[in-house]
């Protein structure tokens, strides 16, 4: 860096040899080279974020997805009348995904980027508290006498809860236990009632990556629809299947070819394979989107309905999300869900073969593995000393306690994402192992009178 013509090394400066933490704004400008340098190094310990199995979301895209991104971050997603291009990328992601989600012949559908998938379930319930209304009204039900209730199985994602705060909805929780790790379909109408805005299946447990039997949700829901005027709904919270299933498990049937999925979100950042902020959520049909929730804009001269809690972002997500379903096309998309499959697949097969844990899930359905270890397992250690241990490697592997009445089983999961290529997983696997075996010989303190509690994070 020049200052009075002389060159000031970095790590000579005055700025080098403070805290760069801010209580309040500093007064002098400081030299982009030097600010640059110093911001990065303050997060150099936060580990890398390829070896944080702990989310879901994106942590490898190609350059030239970066590239475009970065030289679109100026544009503002909201503004549909000077950006018209980028308007019309976010309609044609929305057209996509009503195709991969199989929305039926000739239906009015609606869709919209999200901020993610919180936003988009915040829509979606909104979309379902409105309409619920509005039919109640018109069957003569008092809206007032109570309050109206979302139903869902207690392994939701927290952004329900917030829902059904912030939008003063009762949340009533389906219980999940050892027999049903997913939404329990014989006892969820014991749940219902007039005042139910609708039913929330999930396409991949956050907790365990677990999937809820939609078809089976829905045939329950039918069978209520025939005989009541209230007219029940399901919401698909496929945050991390919505992108996952259609590529490598197409069969299954859970989408809007179920008559009673009115609407279904997804997250842009998990399986649809762009950085951290964008969702999804698409309306089987107009008619679930009530009209108070839709904002027109200005469009090319004319009006162009939008749907956000959010007003300006910018819109190089999107791109990046068009980049993805330009570039990768149908069978991209599943090469790379398909290999990450297999990858997590085998990671599971290996820490089934310790013999000391009882595996959760392996992979299968989506690339997530989660396992408890077994009472019998005999062992002096904690899934807590297991995660510590990894870390030590660079790993990032949270141990949680499950949801609700559950919550007295510790697991651990690891989210495998398309940047976990074959040979680092087996570097994970020998790591995994060679963690047991110095575990199996240490002296560890403290952990028998350990509550069960969250280490690290887990959404
Ligand atoms: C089932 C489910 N729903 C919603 C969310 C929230 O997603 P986002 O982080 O995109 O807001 C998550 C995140 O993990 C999730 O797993």
């Amino acid at each position: 860096m020049e200052k009075d013509g002389e060159s000031i090394p970095i790590f000579g400066s005055i700025e080098a040899s403070r805290d760069i933490i801010m209580k309040k704004l500093r007064k002098e400008p400081v030299p982009a080279e030097i600010a640059y340098r110093l911001i990065k190094d303050q997060l150099i310990d936060e580990g890398n974020s390829r070896q944080n199995l702990a989310t879901f979301c994106q942590t490898y895209m190609e350059p030239e997805a970066t590239k475009l991104m970065s030289e679109t971050f100026d544009k503002n997603a909201i503004d549909k009348s000077e950006y018209p291009q980028t308007a019309a990328l976010e309609t044609a992601c929305v057209n996509i995904l009503s195709d991969l989600w199989n929305v039926p012949e000739g239906n009015d559908f609606m869709g919209t980027s999200t901020v993610g998938s919180s936003e988009a379930c915040m829509l979606a319930g909104m979309a379902m508290k409105f309409r619920w209304r509005h039919q109640a009204e018109e069957r003569g039900l008092n809206v007032q006498a109570q309050k109206p209730n979302l139903v869902i199985s207690s392994g939701y994602q927290v952004c329900w809860e917030k829902f059904c705060v912030y939008w003063d909805i009762e949340m009533r929780e389906v219980p999940m236990d050892e027999d049903h790790l997913n939404l329990d379909v014989d006892k969820v109408l014991d749940y219902v009632d007039d005042y139910t805005i609708g039913i929330v299946g999930i396409l991949g447990i956050t907790y365990t990556g677990k999937f809820d039997d939609l078809q089976a949700l829905d045939q329950v829901v039918e069978e209520y629809n025939q005989s009541h005027k209230h007219q029940l709904v399901i919401h698909v919270d496929g945050a991390s299947g919505g992108m996952f299933v259609p590529f490598v498990n197409p069969e299954l049937v859970w989408d809007f070819r179920l008559k009673n999925v009115v609407s279904i979100n997804t997250s842009g950042h998990k399986y649809g394979l762009v950085y951290p902020g964008v969702g999804w959520v698409l309306w089987r049909d107009s008619e679930y989107l009530p009209k108070e929730l839709v904002f027109e804009v200005t469009y090319l001269g004319g009006r162009m309905p939008t749907m956000s809690i959010n007003f300006s972002r910018s819109a190089s997500q999107i791109i990046g999300q068009y980049y993805n379903f330009y570039r990768f096309g149908y069978d991209g998309y599943k090469n790379i869900h398909t290999r990450t499959k297999e990858v997590a697949m085998r990671i599971a097969h290996a820490i089934e073969e310790t013999g000391l844990f009882h595996m959760y899930n392996e992979g299968e359905n989506i690339p997530i593995v989660c396992y408890t270890l077994k009472e019998d397992a005999n062992v002096n250690w904690t899934l807590y000393d297991l995660a510590d241990r990894l870390q030590m490697r660079g790993w990032q592997i949270p141990a949680y306690p499950l949801s609700a009445n559950l919550d007295k089983v510790v697991v651990q999961r690891l989210v495998c994402r398309v940047d976990l290529g074959q040979s680092r997983a087996d570097e994970l696997i020998r790591d995994f192992i060679q963690s047991i075996e110095e575990l199996n010989h240490a002296h560890i303190l403290f952990h028998e009178n350990e509550e069960a509690h969250v280490q690290g994070f887990t959404h």
